[in-house]
């Protein structure tokens, strides 16, 4: 058996689809609905992706500088991985079978976790079909009735979902306010267990948990303490595995989440900490336990990934420097990103808030037209008024690349 490993792009579907039939009764609240989103400029239009991303996408058959993946490291079309993916399939076939409770975890799936493990040097890892089923069952498996989570303002939605389905009460503090946090801790009351739960870096703000002093204050109220590392896995720290590393805070946090489908360019996602954490979720992370393991061949990839991320440590280095050095020609074009990113460690994702989405929407297609892809992030991603330019950068973006997006934006504001 052999799969294709080199770049030709797929050819696109040439039949068009039928015409949409009319809508039945019970489903006629669909259309205003889409039509209300429309006129609040929060429309989302799907666009098709041509062949690999990398520096470079083509979307809706326009070639685009592409600032708009979470692919960081620049992985995601890199042939290793899609080599990995077709051996891992070739040896234990393609499809995940069945839960991997029911129908056993393939080798591919052990050694993916036992590389997590080690990059985060922890007892053990469990690999989720995804990053959000990652956090959406093991919240839940930790904690329920009568419980308590304290929950930073702006994580991601599946650790909102997850605090859901939890049942647990829920405290949201504001967006990194460790006093907020402590009051409310200090005014909740009694709680069987307590867990507090953080992004890393945040995924649309670009800013980045205190994660030591969160780390103090769940040892001194004895929560559990959960940080998804979603998209500084493989980006930050001296061995790549996160910024719990980073901040030197690893044995303050007992839940480790990460995501394989951002810098470690494959899919999928994972918890590491104890053996015990682990096993725990084997039996109760019901995300795990209800739904097919990701495919070997995907595993493989990440396996592979992973590994990458330990060989070749210049790329997140060169990455954050580039990072850097793009702030700093914003800033200097008097484009302001997040607050404080001057005053601490910063990250490889730039937002620039430019406040309703109809802006938002407008800016992204200028800078469409102008040849870069930059997507328009608007409410329920961000709080309303808060609509901004999303700009992720990747190890392959050149410093030309990153001068002249900055120029294009600073004309643009
Ligand atoms: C902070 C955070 N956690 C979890 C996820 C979900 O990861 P995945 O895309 O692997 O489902 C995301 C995705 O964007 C994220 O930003």
């Amino acid at each position: 058996m052999s799969c294709r490993t080199d770049s030709t792009p797929l050819s696109p579907p040439s039949a068009s689809p039928p015409p949409a039939a009319p809508l039945p009764a019970a489903l006629s609240w669909l259309e205003p609905a889409l039509e209300h989103l429309e006129a609040e400029g929060l429309r989302r239009l799907p666009r098709v992706r041509r062949g690999r991303q990398g520096r470079e996408v083509e979307l809706n058959g326009q070639q685009l500088l592409n600032f708009g993946s979470n692919d960081y490291l620049g992985y995601s079309g890199d042939v290793r991985l899609t080599r990995a993916c077709s051996k891992g399939s070739c040896a234990e076939g393609f499809g995940g079978g069945a839960s991997p409770l029911v129908s056993g975890q393939s080798v591919a799936h052990q050694t993916l976790e036992r590389a997590i493990a080690s990059l985060l040097s922890v007892d053990a890892a469990l690999a989720f079909p995804s990053g959000y089923a990652a956090n959406a069952a093991t919240i839940p498996a930790l904690v329920g009735e009568g419980d308590l989570i304290a929950s930073d303002a702006r994580n991601h939605a599946s650790i909102i979902d997850g605090c859901r389905l939890s049942k647990a009460r829920l405290l949201v503090y504001p967006h990194r306010d460790l006093t907020a946090l402590e009051h409310a801790l200090a005014a909740a009351g009694p709680a069987k267990r307590t867990l507090i739960v953080t992004d890393s870096l945040f995924s649309m703000d670009g800013t980045i948990a205190p994660l030591a002093d969160l780390s103090e204050i769940a040892h001194r109220y004895a929560a559990m303490l959960m940080v998804d590392e979603a998209h500084a896995t493989g980006v930050f720290g001296d061995r790549g595995s996160g910024l719990v590393e980073a901040a030197g805070c690893s044995d303050g946090v007992h839940i480790r989440v990460g995501t394989l489908s951002k810098a470690i360019g494959a899919a999928g996602g994972f918890v590491a900490g104890r053996a015990s954490l682990t096993t725990w979720l084997s039996h109760a992370a019901r995300a795990w336990v209800f739904s097919t393991a990701h495919p070997p061949g995907v595993a493989a990839a990440a396996a592979r990934g992973i590994a990458l991320v330990g060989e070749e440590p210049f790329r997140r280095q060169q990455l954050l420097h580039k990072a850097a050095e793009f702030r700093a020609m914003l800033a200097s074009r008097s484009v302001s990103t997040t607050s404080d990113s001057a005053t601490e460690r910063s990250g490889q994702i730039v937002p620039v808030v430019v406040g309703e989405p109809h802006r938002a929407v407008t800016i992204s297609a200028a800078l469409a037209e102008a040849g870069y892809f930059v997507p328009a992030i608007r409410p329920p991603s961000v709080p309303e008024g808060g609509s901004l330019l999303r700009i992720s950068l990747s190890w392959h973006h050149t410093e030309a690349d990153l001068t002249s997006l900055a120029e294009a934006i600073g004309a643009m504001l």
